[in-house]
């Protein structure tokens, strides 16, 4: 891969949340505690994907570590990374205080992750690949494939459009009330900033694109705004 052309995508720019801005770490981690029930979330995919103790996975886009940390008590070896040094440092110390010693926290993403470790059975990634536009989600959809072991599993959660174009405006304003009502006005401000400046696509696009990278995949999960896959390499 040519990642030091000069029209390589840079993807350590954030879009969005700056989530390279220590203070806006702490909220994240703040908020999807208050949120998300973040353990029950990790387990429901470590069963999901039947994690064992002799198995490795990849988490893209760990942002405060809560998965990865909670894999690492079922298998053998996580690497988890982001593209955030401020994440990777505040879910390393996370790790730390946790007595987690069997995740290695590095600073890489989508696009310039090399994988040096044990063979790779399972990769997962939850509200990440939106970071990238649909160009270089390819690319990197492509990479997961590639560093996967045959018969390896990858794990997509994401947000992901799926409601008829037509209604758009109508879909788009309602999700952010519903937002401001049932989780408060930051996270509406969130989804404000989600729509106008991240890069989440449609369903047909993403499952295009898994199909093409050679996945085959069944649909967990799909309403207007999320959808989750999970993959297997062929
Ligand atoms: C919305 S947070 C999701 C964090 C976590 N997976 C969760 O479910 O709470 C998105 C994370 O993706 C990271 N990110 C953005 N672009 C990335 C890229 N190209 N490769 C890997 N991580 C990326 C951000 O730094 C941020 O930590």
């Amino acid at each position: 891969m040519k990642s030091n052309a000069k029209w390589f995508y840079n993807e350590t720019v954030q879009v969005g949340t700056d989530y390279q801005d220590i203070s806006n770490v702490h909220e994240y981690d703040m908020k999807m505690a208050k949120f998300r029930d973040v353990t029950r979330e990790a387990t429901d995919i470590i069963e999901a994907i039947s994690l064992r103790r002799e198995h490795s996975l990849l988490e893209i886009g760990t942002g405060t570590g809560n998965f990865s940390i909670e894999a690492a008590k079922h298998c053998n070896k996580v690497y988890a990374i982001d593209v955030s040094s401020a994440m990777i440092t505040y879910a390393k110390q996370k790790a730390q205080k946790m007595g987690i010693s069997n995740v290695s926290f590095l600073q890489a993403g989508f696009l310039s992750y090399e994988h040096n470790g044990y063979p790779l059975d399972m990769i997962v990634s939850n509200f990440a690949l939106h970071h990238l536009p649909d160009f270089w989600k390819m690319i990197a959809l492509k990479r997961i494939y590639q560093l996967l072991k045959n018969g390896g599993t990858f794990y997509i959660g994401d947000i992901v459009f799926s409601f008829p174009i037509e209604e758009y405006d109508y879909k788009i304003d309602n999700w952010i009330d519903t937002m401001k009502q049932n989780v408060g006005i930051d996270f509406a401000k969130e989804a404000e900033m989600h729509i106008k400046e991240e890069y989440s696509t449609f369903d047909w696009v993403i499952e295009e694109m898994l199909h093409k990278s050679g996945f085959i995949f069944d649909i967990l999960h799909k309403d207007d705004f999320t959808a989750v896959y999970y993959c297997k390499k062929n």
